[in-house]
C-alpha cells in the first residue's frame, strides 16, 4: 500500500525536485499540496506549486494556499538562491492550474482528522507556519500523524539565512512555529543542512538526469540554476539538494543512518535566532524528540532520483 502523504511546501528549486520524486514513487502517494511563503511570496508559491504539477501532468492534486508571513518573525526570501520568480527563472509559460479556496491550515487538520489515527505523513519544505497554527488549531492532530518528516535545522553545518547566518532559513523564517512544532511531541524526522551539504549536485550528476525525459530535462536546467550560488557563495562542487532529502527517506531508507537526539530551537536569542540545538550527547538527559537523518548515500540518492524522474 503506497503511503499517503501530505507536503507542505514552498517551491523553490529544490522543492520541485522533491514533489517530483514523490509524484514518480509507488511507495507514496499524495494527496494535497500546501504552500508557505518561504523562498518567496506566497502568490508565487502557489503559481509555482499548480506549475510543478502541470508539468509533470498531474492536474488532479489539490493544492491549498496557507500563510502569507511567518508569525513574529519578518520574512527572509531566497530569490537570490531559487530565482526572482523562485523556479530557476527558466521563462515559463503562462499556468492554468488553479489553487483550491480552502485554506491550508484547515486542510491539513481536515485531513488529518477524518483519515484513520496513525495514517498520514507530512513533508515539510519550508518554514514550519502551516503545520505550527495547524496543531495550535487542533491539538489532536499531533497524535494522529504517523510521521512528520521536516527538511531544516543546522548542527554542525553552519546556517545558510540571511538574517541569522548561524540558523538554517526554514527554521530561521518562523522559529516560532518549528518551536511549536518540535515540542509538540509528534513523530519527527529531520533532514538538516548537516545531511543536504553532503548531498550534493554536481555537474556529472545533473549530466545523468539530463536526456531522460521531459520533466528529467527541466529537473536538469533547474538543478544546474540552482547549484550556481552554493558553488559560487559557498565553494561547493555541486548545490545542496535539501527538500527531495524527505522524500527519500520515505520511499528509499536504507540510504539513510539515523539518530535519535533532543532538538531544540532557539527564539529568544536575536543573534541566533532559529538555530537547531541538539543534544547528541545526551546530556540534559532530555527524552529525544527527533529522528536526524545523519548521514546518506549520495551515489545511491542521485541514482534513485535519476531513475525516478525518467518515469514521469
Ligand atoms: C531550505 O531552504 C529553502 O531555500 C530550500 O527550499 C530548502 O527547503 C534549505 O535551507
Ligand atoms: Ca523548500
Amino acid at each position: 500500500m503506497p503511503r499517503p502523504l501530505l507536503i507542505d511546501t514552498d517551491p523553490g528549486c529544490d522543492d520541485a525536485l522533491a514533489i517530483w520524486l514523490a509524484f514518480a514513487s509507488p511507495e507514496v502517494t499524495i494527496r494535497g499540496i500546501s504552500t508557505i511563503c518561504g523562498n518567496t511570496a506566497l502568490p508565487q508559491i502557489t503559481e509555482n506549486a499548480c506549475r510543478i504539477c502541470e508539468l509533470a501532468g498531474r492536474i488532479d492534486i489539490p493544492i491549498y494556499p496557507g500563510c502569507s508571513q511567518p508569525m513574529l518573525q519578518t520574512l527572509d526570501t531566497a530569490e537570490v538562491v531559487h530565482g526572482a520568480d523562485g523556479l530557476a527563472d527558466l521563462r515559463w509559460p503562462p499556468v492554468s492550474m488553479r489553487p483550491q479556496a480552502m485554506h491550508a491550515v484547515d486542510w491539513i487538520v481536515d485531513s488529518v482528522m477524518s483519515a484513520p489515527a496513525g495514517d498520514l505523513t507530512l513533508c515539510a519544505l519550508g518554514p514550519l507556519t502551516n503545520l505550527a497554527l495547524a496543531i495550535v488549531k487542533e491539538r489532536r492532530i499531533v497524535a494522529r500523524f504517523r510521521e512528520l518528516v521536516i527538511m531544516g535545522g543546522s548542527f554542525f553545518a553552519g546556517g545558510n539565512s540571511s538574517q541569522v547566518p548561524v540558523s538554517e532559513s526554514n527554521i530561521a523564517n518562523d522559529p516560532h512555529a518549528a518551536r511549536i512544532v518540535f515540542e509538540s511531541g509528534a513523530n519527527i524526522t529531520l533532514a538538516p543542512l548537516d545531511l543536504t551539504h553532503r548531498n550534493l549536485a554536481t555537474p556529472e550528476r545533473i549530466n545523468a538526469i539530463r536526456g531522460r525525459g521531459h520533466v528529467a530535462d527541466i529537473a536538469a536546467d533547474i538543478m544546474t540554476f540552482y547549484s550556481r550560488y552554493d558553488v559560487e557563495k559557498m565553494g561547493l562542487p555541486g548545490g545542496p539538494i535539501h527538500d527531495p532529502c524527505t522524500i527519500a527517506w520515505l520511499i528509499a531508507p536504507t540510504l539513510f543512518s539515523t539518530r535519535r537526539i533532543d532538538v531544540e530551537v532557539e527564539t529568544m536569542s536575536t543573534s541566533s535566532l532559529g538555530l537547531t540545538i541538539g543534544d547528541w550527547w545526551g546530556a540534559t538527559g532530555k527524552k529525544p524528540n527527533v529522528t536526524v537523518l545523519h548521514n546518506l548515500d549520495s551515489d545511491g540518492f542521485y541514482s534513485l532520483l535519476a531513475d525516478r524522474l525518467a518515469l514521469l
